[in-house]
């Protein structure tokens, strides 16, 4: 029988856990990644793939790690030794868990310059509000990733921030932080989307970029940066959600909570969407420019707006907390790891695991300058490490997560955990066993161009 509490604490309530889980869904992911990606892969159809994505793979496979995490009670690596135990399979599935572990320092090495960029822009729009026009408002961009030591510096700030954060544990700030930030998150997004609409005919040419579909624009590539978006956006194939659920109490319904998680990350998202590709438009960028995106056209409206000055700090003071909801998460399955195994305090756990990450992201950092001749495959530090993982190791991750659930546990232990009318839990086994696999490896043969 599976331990029944995690060493480490528990959700102090169902919403708790929601609003944890919300959180790691919700962070750049959503607001910085998706409208570049949206850019980058020519609109409407990609945001099809995307919730199609979302809706078939991404939702049965979060149920099947969430309720992994919840039947095996510790770190993702743990969590797999044990319940492959429970079903007399092969021990090596445990490498599943060192395979998220990795994903995750990977993942944030990079997350966190990133948030970095954003702390910047807080200090900017406090300091020096921001310009209406497009051409200053890139400038300045190019600026701050021109220059390694403030690039080096804010990423700094940003892992300072999550290991504090990590360290104290999940319940004591952190819980109650996002009550209040995810919420306030939400209302700032819906302010800039009313402001897009007030750039008339490009309020419809975003919308139309968005939601009209052009399938010649679709390559298998954009598939698989579709699929692993998904992948990225709700925060799974890597452990995070697992080591989430292992904090989750008894009895509180993996699939509903999914369901909602899923429905707001997707939300918050396309919200982003509308936001952005108007202003886009009306200053005639291009949606497909890259990482910068927001920073090139968000400080637009801002600059424009009444109030902007006030908007633009308390959208990129929120946009760096949706990042820290996220990052925890990335961090965890390592430290609850390390607390487990090698008996360190959890203090000592994330500091050393934080230094590690924070090594990693000053190459990735330097990527965007003095090291943007180097290359892997092509690709900068940056962009490799985003497609590693993204493309590679999160949809592996999740094929592997539906596999296991789906057919090497037994399937009364995920009955007893899923606790589902027969149903639904027959549509859920037909999802995670079936279709999500097959898309996973579908959408690789396709990539690697074997059909
Ligand atoms: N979902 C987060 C975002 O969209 C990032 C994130 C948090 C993540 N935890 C994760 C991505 C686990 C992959 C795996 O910004």
């Amino acid at each position: 029988m599976a331990q029944t509490k995690s060493i480490h604490g528990e959700w102090s309530s169902r919403f708790a856990y929601i609003l944890a889980a919300t959180g790691s869904a919700v962070g750049l992911g959503n607001i910085w990644k998706f409208p570049y990606i949206t850019g980058e892969n020519g609109g409407g159809a990609f945001v099809l793939v995307y919730l199609a994505c979302v809706l078939a793979i991404g939702i049965p496979i979060m149920i099947a790690e969430t309720m992994m995490g919840r039947r095996g009670r510790q770190s993702p690596i743990n969590t797999l030794s044990t319940l492959s135990q429970e079903a007399n399979a092969n021990k090596n599935w445990h490498y599943l868990g060192w395979l998220g572990v990795i994903a995750g320092i990977l993942i944030l090495s990079y997350y966190s310059v990133i948030a970095g960029w954003a702390i910047a822009y807080v200090f900017k729009a406090i300091f020096g509000g921001f310009s209406a026009d497009a051409a200053i408002v890139k400038s300045s961009f190019d600026d701050l990733i021109a220059s390694p030591w403030q690039l080096l510096f804010w990423h700094s700030l940003f892992m300072i921030a999550t290991i504090s954060v990590v360290m104290r544990g999940v319940k004591g700030g952190l819980e109650k932080a996002v009550q209040l930030l995810m919420p306030a998150l939400l209302v700032i997004l819906l302010i800039l989307v009313a402001y897009a609409m007030t750039t008339g005919e490009y309020y419809f040419q975003g919308l139309s970029f968005m939601f009209s579909p052009d399938f010649s624009e679709i390559d298998s590539d954009a598939i698989l940066t579709a699929m692993g978006h998904a992948f990225f956006t709700l925060g799974l194939g890597m452990g995070a959600i697992m080591v989430y659920g292992s904090y989750l109490p008894s009895g509180v319904s993996i699939v509903k909570t999914s369901l909602y998680i899923a429905g707001a990350d997707t939300v918050v998202a396309l919200l982003a969407g509308i936001a952005i590709f108007p202003l886009v438009f009306a200053n005639g960028l291009e949606p497909g420019s890259g990482p910068g995106l927001i920073f090139q056209t968000l400080p637009i409206a801002f600059g424009n707006m009444t109030g902007g000055w006030l908007f633009g700090i308390l959208f990129f003071v929120l946009l760096v907390f949706a990042a820290l909801t996220s990052s925890i998460s990335l961090v965890e399955p390592m430290v609850a790891w390390l607390v487990e195994n090698k008996e360190l305090s959890r203090v000592k756990a994330s500091v050393m695991s934080g230094v590690f990450i924070w090594a990693l992201g000053v190459a990735v950092a330097f990527s965007f300058n003095i090291w943007s001749g180097f290359k892997i495959f092509d690709k900068t530090i940056f962009d490799f490490l985003d497609y590693l993982t993204a493309n590679l190791m999160l949809p592996i991750g999740g094929f592997c997560i539906a596999f296991f659930a789906g057919w090497i546990m037994q399937q009364k232990d995920v009955k007893d955990e899923l606790d589902l009318p027969e149903q639904q839990y027959k549509t859920w086994k037909f999802l995670a066993c079936y279709i999500a696999p097959a898309a996973v490896f579908i959408v690789f043969l396709h990539v690697l161009g074997l059909f």
